[in-house]
């Protein structure tokens, strides 16, 4: 496949930005986006040029690095598919494909398609753990059954990679896909009763003064999502801080 290539270059924070067109050619359909991005890369360094700096470690939709708007899709065109795996079949030889960062000012730009998440860890950080003592004489876990669809359910939050494609989705740049599926998958175990109600509060108010926007209920985070984070933990947050509030935690 030959494909045009409109690319968001930035040099940095303080910088403006701006689109940069190349051309690159046979691109192989097996191919993931990512390995396309290291074909034009190659071409860049061997032209004596500034590669494109963009995030990615595990490769595998694991990591939740390869933040990347694809003709104006967080992660592309695909469906529960991160950039990274995302392939080249899903474009048409001849196409023109426009790539840029997450773009919320929560997440500024570090250098062209690379943003700093580091608010993600921020709202973690102010309380997504438990305290209660897992090293030592831990019992088995076996021990405290639990009901299959809470377990279920937990697990399906935890499968969240905070790759931030909700926040880059939302126009109002929401976390509460990320916040609400971090806030569930505790919530929802018992190993998460302790600290329950201070934990949602903590990690709300982080997440606002992290200076992410409200809900604006489209659900396209949750369209959006490479995990298929549902909508119903930003639900469950929302009921869990309400008493948290109600009881003045
Ligand atoms: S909720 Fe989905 S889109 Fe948001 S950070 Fe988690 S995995 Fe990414
Ligand atoms: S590089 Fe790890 S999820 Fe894409």
């Amino acid at each position: 496949m030959n494909l045009t290539l409109k690319v968001w270059r930035q040099n940095g924070p303080e910088d403006k930005g701006r689109m940069e067109t190349y051309p690159v050619s046979d691109i192989s359909e097996h191919m993931s986006f990512l390995e396309m991005m290291d074909v034009l890369n190659d071409q860049l360094v061997r032209d004596g040029k500034d590669p494109i700096a963009f995030d990615h470690d595990c490769r595998e939709g694991i990591c939740g690095m390869c933040s990347m708007f694809i003709n104006g899709e967080a992660h592309g065109p695909g469906r529960g598919v991160t950039t990274c795996q995302l392939h080249m079949r899903s474009f048409k030889d001849g196409d023109t494909i426009y790539i840029e960062p997450w773009r919320a000012q929560a997440f500024p730009v570090i250098k062209d398609l690379v943003v700093d998440r580091s608010a993600f860890d921020r709202v973690i950080q102010a309380g997504g753990y438990v305290s209660v003592n897992t090293s030592g004489n831990t019992i088995d876990a076996n021990t405290i059954p639990i009901p299959k669809a809470d377990a279920d359910e937990a697990f399906n939050a935890a499968t969240c990679i905070g790759c931030g494609a909700c926040v880059a989705t939302c126009k109002n740049a929401s976390a509460m896909l990320f916040v609400s599926a971090k806030v569930s998958q505790l919530a929802l175990l018992p190993q998460g009763q302790p600290e329950r109600e201070l934990r949602v509060k903590r990690m709300v108010e982080q997440m606002d003064k992290e200076g992410f926007g409200n809900c604006t209920n489209t659900g396209a985070c949750e369209v959006e999502c490479p995990k298929g984070i549902s909508l119903t933990n930003i639900a469950r947050m929302n009921r869990d801080y309400l008493t948290a509030s109600l009881k003045g935690e």
